[in-house]
Protein backbone atom coordinates (compact mmCIF):
# COMPACT_ATOMS: atom_id res chain seq x y z
CA UNK A 1 0.00 0.00 0.00
CA UNK A 2 1.32 3.37 -0.89
CA UNK A 3 -0.09 6.57 1.00
CA UNK A 4 0.27 9.92 -1.27
CA UNK A 5 -0.87 13.21 -1.49
CA UNK A 6 -4.36 13.21 -3.20
CA UNK A 7 -3.59 14.80 -6.97
CA UNK A 8 -6.78 16.85 -8.00
CA UNK A 9 -8.04 14.78 -11.13
CA UNK A 10 -8.75 12.43 -7.83
CA UNK A 11 -11.80 14.51 -7.14
CA UNK A 12 -14.06 12.24 -8.59
CA UNK A 13 -12.68 8.92 -7.00
CA UNK A 14 -12.60 10.36 -4.10
CA UNK A 15 -16.63 11.63 -3.88
CA UNK A 16 -17.04 8.36 -4.86
CA UNK A 17 -15.22 6.49 -2.38
CA UNK A 18 -16.20 8.65 0.73
CA UNK A 19 -19.91 8.24 -0.46
CA UNK A 20 -19.55 4.60 -0.82
CA UNK A 21 -17.96 3.84 2.37
CA UNK A 22 -20.73 5.97 4.47
CA UNK A 23 -23.46 4.20 2.54
CA UNK A 24 -21.87 0.70 2.35
CA UNK A 25 -21.12 0.69 6.39
CA UNK A 26 -24.25 2.75 7.67
CA UNK A 27 -26.21 0.35 5.43
CA UNK A 28 -24.86 -2.44 6.58
CA UNK A 29 -24.45 -1.88 10.31
CA UNK A 30 -27.70 0.52 10.64
CA UNK A 31 -29.67 -0.51 7.67
CA UNK A 32 -29.03 3.65 7.15
CA UNK A 33 -27.12 3.50 4.08
CA UNK A 34 -30.48 5.90 2.49
CA UNK A 35 -29.20 8.77 4.83
CA UNK A 36 -26.14 9.53 2.29
CA UNK A 37 -28.47 9.99 -1.01
CA UNK A 38 -27.45 7.89 -3.82
CA UNK A 39 -25.26 10.50 -5.95
CA UNK A 40 -21.62 10.91 -4.88
CA UNK A 41 -21.87 14.33 -6.59
CA UNK A 42 -22.29 16.08 -3.08
CA UNK A 43 -19.11 14.77 -1.63
CA UNK A 44 -17.00 16.93 -4.00
CA UNK A 45 -17.46 19.48 -1.36
CA UNK A 46 -14.97 17.45 0.69
CA UNK A 47 -11.70 17.07 -1.76
CA UNK A 48 -12.51 20.92 -3.14
CA UNK A 49 -13.37 22.53 0.02
CA UNK A 50 -10.01 21.05 1.86
CA UNK A 51 -7.91 21.98 -1.25
CA UNK A 52 -8.43 25.36 -1.35
CA UNK A 53 -7.66 25.68 2.70
CA UNK A 54 -5.27 22.99 3.22
CA UNK A 55 -3.47 22.80 -0.59
CA UNK A 56 -1.45 18.86 -0.42
CA UNK A 57 -2.92 17.79 2.88
CA UNK A 58 -5.41 15.60 1.53
CA UNK A 59 -3.88 11.69 2.01
CA UNK A 60 -4.93 8.18 -0.37
CA UNK A 61 -3.84 5.32 0.20
CA UNK A 62 -2.86 3.21 -3.01
CA UNK A 63 -3.22 -0.74 -3.50
CA UNK A 64 -0.51 -2.10 -5.90
CA UNK A 65 -2.98 -1.57 -9.05
CA UNK A 66 -3.73 1.88 -8.52
CA UNK A 67 -6.97 1.36 -6.95
CA UNK A 68 -8.17 4.14 -4.45
CA UNK A 69 -8.30 2.18 -0.73
CA UNK A 70 -8.89 5.02 1.57
CA UNK A 71 -8.91 8.55 2.34
CA UNK A 72 -7.97 10.84 4.87
CA UNK A 73 -8.35 14.73 5.25
CA UNK A 74 -5.30 16.52 7.62
CA UNK A 75 -5.60 19.91 8.87
CA UNK A 76 -2.60 21.70 10.33
CA UNK A 77 -2.77 24.94 12.39
CA UNK A 78 -1.07 26.67 14.72
CA UNK A 79 -2.41 25.31 17.87
CA UNK A 80 -3.37 21.56 16.55
CA UNK A 81 -3.74 19.29 14.12
CA UNK A 82 -7.34 18.35 13.17
CA UNK A 83 -8.17 14.85 10.88
CA UNK A 84 -11.50 14.04 9.05
CA UNK A 85 -12.91 12.59 6.88
CA UNK A 86 -11.29 9.63 7.05
CA UNK A 87 -13.09 6.58 4.87
CA UNK A 88 -11.89 3.30 3.51
CA UNK A 89 -12.87 1.80 0.60
CA UNK A 90 -15.58 -1.19 1.95
CA UNK A 91 -13.50 -3.66 -0.36
CA UNK A 92 -10.65 -2.92 1.37
CA UNK A 93 -12.27 -2.28 5.14
CA UNK A 94 -10.52 -4.22 8.52
CA UNK A 95 -7.05 -4.56 6.54
CA UNK A 96 -5.33 -1.80 8.14
CA UNK A 97 -5.40 1.24 5.75
CA UNK A 98 -7.20 3.82 8.18
CA UNK A 99 -4.40 3.14 10.67
CA UNK A 100 -2.12 3.17 7.94
CA UNK A 101 -3.13 6.62 6.40
CA UNK A 102 -3.10 8.23 10.14
CA UNK A 103 0.58 7.07 11.02
CA UNK A 104 2.47 9.30 9.29
CA UNK A 105 -0.14 12.54 10.33
CA UNK A 106 0.28 11.30 13.77
CA UNK A 107 4.45 10.69 13.55
CA UNK A 108 4.35 14.32 12.04
CA UNK A 109 2.56 16.03 14.37
CA UNK A 110 4.28 14.58 17.24
CA UNK A 111 7.95 15.85 15.85
CA UNK A 112 6.26 19.25 15.52
CA UNK A 113 4.69 18.82 19.14
CA UNK A 114 0.76 19.22 18.32
CA UNK A 115 -2.06 17.42 19.47
CA UNK A 116 -4.42 15.83 17.09
CA UNK A 117 -7.76 16.61 17.15
CA UNK A 118 -11.03 14.92 15.50
CA UNK A 119 -14.77 13.98 16.31
CA UNK A 120 -16.00 10.41 15.37
CA UNK A 121 -18.87 8.66 15.60
CA UNK A 122 -20.07 7.23 18.67
CA UNK A 123 -22.62 4.83 16.24
CA UNK A 124 -19.49 3.24 14.64
CA UNK A 125 -17.11 0.86 16.40
CA UNK A 126 -14.83 0.68 13.68
CA UNK A 127 -14.14 4.53 14.00
CA UNK A 128 -14.56 4.64 17.71
CA UNK A 129 -12.15 1.60 18.23
CA UNK A 130 -9.61 2.84 15.15
CA UNK A 131 -8.84 6.07 16.74
CA UNK A 132 -8.74 4.78 20.48
CA UNK A 133 -6.46 1.97 19.96
CA UNK A 134 -4.24 4.93 18.31
CA UNK A 135 -4.10 6.01 21.48
CA UNK A 136 -6.78 9.32 21.49
CA UNK A 137 -9.08 10.02 24.30
CA UNK A 138 -12.50 10.47 24.09
CA UNK A 139 -14.06 13.26 25.11
CA UNK A 140 -17.03 15.68 25.06
CA UNK A 141 -20.47 14.12 23.78
CA UNK A 142 -22.01 16.15 20.51
CA UNK A 143 -25.75 15.13 19.30
CA UNK A 144 -26.51 15.38 15.87
CA UNK A 145 -29.59 16.95 15.99
CA UNK A 146 -31.60 17.75 12.44
CA UNK A 147 -34.01 20.49 12.60
CA UNK A 148 -37.06 21.00 9.49
CA UNK A 149 -37.64 24.77 9.19
CA UNK A 150 -40.57 25.57 7.66
CA UNK A 151 -41.13 27.89 4.98
CA UNK A 152 -42.95 30.26 7.42
CA UNK A 153 -40.44 30.01 9.95
CA UNK A 154 -39.87 28.17 13.35
CA UNK A 155 -43.23 28.77 15.55
CA UNK A 156 -41.07 29.34 18.91
CA UNK A 157 -40.06 32.42 20.78
CA UNK A 158 -37.41 34.30 19.25
CA UNK A 159 -33.96 34.49 21.46
CA UNK A 160 -33.87 38.07 23.44
CA UNK A 161 -30.02 38.01 22.15
CA UNK A 162 -30.78 37.23 18.47
CA UNK A 163 -31.56 41.11 18.12
CA UNK A 164 -27.54 41.00 18.62
CA UNK A 165 -26.86 38.54 15.85
CA UNK A 166 -25.32 40.13 12.48
CA UNK A 167 -23.33 38.61 9.83
CA UNK A 168 -19.84 38.79 10.09
CA UNK A 169 -17.48 40.82 7.51
CA UNK A 170 -13.96 39.63 6.26
CA UNK A 171 -12.84 42.13 9.12
CA UNK A 172 -14.12 40.23 11.43
CA UNK A 173 -12.03 37.01 11.13
CA UNK A 174 -8.78 37.88 13.46
CA UNK A 175 -11.37 38.84 15.74
CA UNK A 176 -12.95 35.50 15.80
CA UNK A 177 -9.90 33.75 16.00
CA UNK A 178 -8.85 34.98 18.87
CA UNK A 179 -12.01 34.71 20.53
CA UNK A 180 -12.61 31.14 19.72
CA UNK A 181 -8.76 30.46 21.08
CA UNK A 182 -9.57 32.02 24.39
CA UNK A 183 -12.50 29.99 24.75
CA UNK A 184 -11.64 26.29 23.54
CA UNK A 185 -7.51 26.52 22.80
CA UNK A 186 -7.39 26.45 19.26
CA UNK A 187 -6.33 28.85 16.92
CA UNK A 188 -7.83 28.65 12.72
CA UNK A 189 -7.74 31.91 11.38
CA UNK A 190 -7.23 30.70 7.79
CA UNK A 191 -10.39 28.77 8.36
CA UNK A 192 -12.72 32.12 9.32
CA UNK A 193 -10.58 33.87 6.68
CA UNK A 194 -11.80 31.28 4.05
CA UNK A 195 -15.89 31.32 5.71
CA UNK A 196 -15.91 35.07 5.35
CA UNK A 197 -14.37 35.12 1.79
CA UNK A 198 -14.93 32.23 -0.24
CA UNK A 199 -17.74 33.31 -2.69
CA UNK A 200 -18.32 29.91 -4.62
CA UNK A 201 -19.76 27.42 -1.68
CA UNK A 202 -21.54 29.99 0.22
CA UNK A 203 -21.27 30.35 3.68
CA UNK A 204 -22.76 32.76 6.20
CA UNK A 205 -20.51 33.67 9.65
CA UNK A 206 -23.07 34.56 12.17
CA UNK A 207 -22.19 36.78 14.81
CA UNK A 208 -23.29 38.30 18.35
CA UNK A 209 -21.90 40.43 20.67
CA UNK A 210 -22.85 41.39 24.04
CA UNK A 211 -24.73 44.75 25.03
CA UNK A 212 -20.68 46.37 25.29
CA UNK A 213 -20.10 45.35 22.10
CA UNK A 214 -17.90 41.89 22.97
CA UNK A 215 -17.84 39.18 20.61
CA UNK A 216 -20.01 36.16 22.46
CA UNK A 217 -20.56 33.80 19.81
CA UNK A 218 -20.04 32.60 15.95
CA UNK A 219 -21.71 30.09 13.96
CA UNK A 220 -21.30 29.27 10.45
CA UNK A 221 -24.07 28.35 8.36
CA UNK A 222 -23.41 26.37 5.12
CA UNK A 223 -25.73 28.06 2.36
CA UNK A 224 -24.01 25.24 -0.54
CA UNK A 225 -27.21 23.14 -1.88
CA UNK A 226 -25.12 19.95 -0.70
CA UNK A 227 -24.58 20.99 2.56
CA UNK A 228 -26.47 21.19 5.40
CA UNK A 229 -24.38 21.97 7.81
CA UNK A 230 -24.35 24.82 11.00
CA UNK A 231 -20.91 24.89 12.26
CA UNK A 232 -18.09 25.68 13.26
CA UNK A 233 -18.94 27.68 15.76
CA UNK A 234 -18.38 28.20 19.48
CA UNK A 235 -19.95 30.88 21.85
CA UNK A 236 -19.55 31.31 25.72
CA UNK A 237 -23.06 31.07 27.14
CA UNK A 238 -26.19 28.90 25.96
CA UNK A 239 -27.91 32.16 25.68
CA UNK A 240 -25.79 33.64 22.88
CA UNK A 241 -25.43 29.51 21.34
CA UNK A 242 -29.10 29.99 21.19
CA UNK A 243 -29.32 33.20 19.43
CA UNK A 244 -27.13 32.41 16.79
CA UNK A 245 -28.44 29.25 15.95
CA UNK A 246 -32.28 30.53 16.18
CA UNK A 247 -30.51 33.33 13.40
CA UNK A 248 -29.13 30.65 11.32
CA UNK A 249 -31.76 28.54 11.25
CA UNK A 250 -34.14 31.39 10.39
CA UNK A 251 -31.86 31.97 7.50
CA UNK A 252 -32.78 28.18 6.05
CA UNK A 253 -36.26 28.31 5.99
CA UNK A 254 -37.67 25.50 3.94
CA UNK A 255 -34.52 23.50 4.41
CA UNK A 256 -32.73 20.91 6.18
CA UNK A 257 -30.29 21.45 8.77
CA UNK A 258 -27.72 19.54 11.18
CA UNK A 259 -26.00 20.96 14.32
CA UNK A 260 -23.69 18.67 16.80
CA UNK A 261 -24.46 20.42 19.62
CA UNK A 262 -22.48 19.58 22.99
CA UNK A 263 -24.68 17.09 25.23
CA UNK A 264 -23.67 18.34 28.39
CA UNK A 265 -25.93 21.43 28.03
CA UNK A 266 -28.96 19.45 28.47
CA UNK A 267 -30.86 22.94 29.20
CA UNK A 268 -29.88 24.01 25.59
CA UNK A 269 -30.27 20.82 23.63
CA UNK A 270 -33.83 20.50 25.26
CA UNK A 271 -35.17 23.73 24.05
CA UNK A 272 -33.39 22.86 20.74
CA UNK A 273 -35.77 19.53 21.19
CA UNK A 274 -38.47 22.35 21.18
CA UNK A 275 -37.70 23.91 18.03
CA UNK A 276 -38.19 20.23 16.28
CA UNK A 277 -34.43 19.11 16.57
CA UNK A 278 -34.42 15.25 16.39
CA UNK A 279 -31.24 13.65 16.95
CA UNK A 280 -29.88 11.54 14.29
CA UNK A 281 -26.32 10.53 15.23
CA UNK A 282 -23.60 11.09 18.18
CA UNK A 283 -20.52 11.88 18.19
CA UNK A 284 -17.34 12.56 20.44
CA UNK A 285 -14.22 14.33 20.36
CA UNK A 286 -11.46 13.09 20.38
CA UNK A 287 -7.82 14.29 21.46
CA UNK A 288 -4.37 12.60 20.99
CA UNK A 289 -1.81 14.61 23.36
CA UNK A 290 -2.38 17.83 25.38
CA UNK A 291 -5.84 18.58 25.86
CA UNK A 292 -7.22 22.60 25.61
CA UNK A 293 -8.52 24.09 28.35
CA UNK A 294 -12.34 24.89 27.00
CA UNK A 295 -14.70 26.92 28.25
CA UNK A 296 -17.87 27.89 26.38
CA UNK A 297 -20.00 25.62 23.92
CA UNK A 298 -17.82 24.37 20.87
CA UNK A 299 -20.34 23.22 17.51
CA UNK A 300 -18.35 21.34 15.42
CA UNK A 301 -19.05 20.23 12.27
CA UNK A 302 -17.54 17.98 9.36
CA UNK A 303 -16.40 20.40 6.69
CA UNK A 304 -14.04 21.40 7.50
CA UNK A 305 -12.82 19.08 10.67
CA UNK A 306 -10.65 21.80 11.74
CA UNK A 307 -11.41 21.82 15.40
C1 LIG B 1 -13.85 3.87 10.13
C2 LIG B 1 -13.10 3.32 8.92
C3 LIG B 1 -12.39 4.50 8.24
C4 LIG B 1 -12.08 2.30 9.40
O1 LIG B 1 -11.25 1.96 8.29
P1 LIG B 1 -10.43 0.57 8.17
O2 LIG B 1 -9.44 0.76 7.09
O3 LIG B 1 -11.39 -0.56 8.07
O4 LIG B 1 -9.71 0.54 9.60
P2 LIG B 1 -8.37 -0.23 9.98
O5 LIG B 1 -8.45 -1.62 9.43
O6 LIG B 1 -7.17 0.58 9.60
O7 LIG B 1 -8.41 -0.17 11.55
C5 LIG B 1 -9.52 -0.55 12.30
C6 LIG B 1 -9.00 -0.76 13.72
O8 LIG B 1 -10.10 -0.83 14.58
C7 LIG B 1 -10.07 -2.09 15.24
N1 LIG B 1 -11.45 -2.44 15.53
C8 LIG B 1 -12.51 -2.45 14.67
N2 LIG B 1 -13.61 -2.81 15.35
C9 LIG B 1 -13.24 -2.96 16.64
C10 LIG B 1 -13.94 -3.30 17.82
N3 LIG B 1 -15.24 -3.52 17.79
N4 LIG B 1 -13.25 -3.35 18.97
C11 LIG B 1 -11.93 -3.10 19.02
N5 LIG B 1 -11.21 -2.78 17.92
C12 LIG B 1 -11.86 -2.74 16.76
C13 LIG B 1 -9.35 -3.01 14.30
O9 LIG B 1 -8.82 -4.13 14.96
C14 LIG B 1 -8.26 -2.08 13.81
O10 LIG B 1 -7.25 -1.88 14.79
P3 LIG B 1 -5.75 -2.51 14.62
O11 LIG B 1 -5.20 -1.91 13.35
O12 LIG B 1 -5.04 -2.03 15.85
O13 LIG B 1 -5.98 -3.99 14.55
C15 LIG B 1 -14.07 2.60 7.92
O14 LIG B 1 -14.89 1.72 8.65
C16 LIG B 1 -14.95 3.51 7.10
O15 LIG B 1 -14.55 4.01 6.06
N6 LIG B 1 -16.20 3.75 7.56
C17 LIG B 1 -17.15 4.57 6.83
C18 LIG B 1 -16.73 6.02 6.80
C19 LIG B 1 -16.65 6.57 8.22
O16 LIG B 1 -17.58 6.42 8.99
N7 LIG B 1 -15.52 7.21 8.53
C20 LIG B 1 -15.26 7.71 9.85
C21 LIG B 1 -15.48 9.13 9.93
S1 LIG B 1 -14.84 9.75 11.48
Amino acid sequence: MKICSLADSEDQRVAELIHRSLVDWYGKNLGQGARFGDRSEPFLLFPRVYRELDPGEALGAFGGDGELLGVCFVHPRPTHVSVGIVATAPAAAGRGVARSLLAPVLERAAREGKPVRLVSSLFSLDSYSLYTRMGFRPGAIYQDLQFEVPQGGLAVPVPESAKRVRLAGVDDARRIAVFEQGLRGILREKDWVFFLTDRVLGWRVWIVEDPSGALSGVLVSGEHPDWGMLGPGCARDPESAAALVWRALDGRRGRSSVLLAPARETDLVRRFYGWGGRNIELHVAQVLGTEFPEAGLGFPTFLPESA
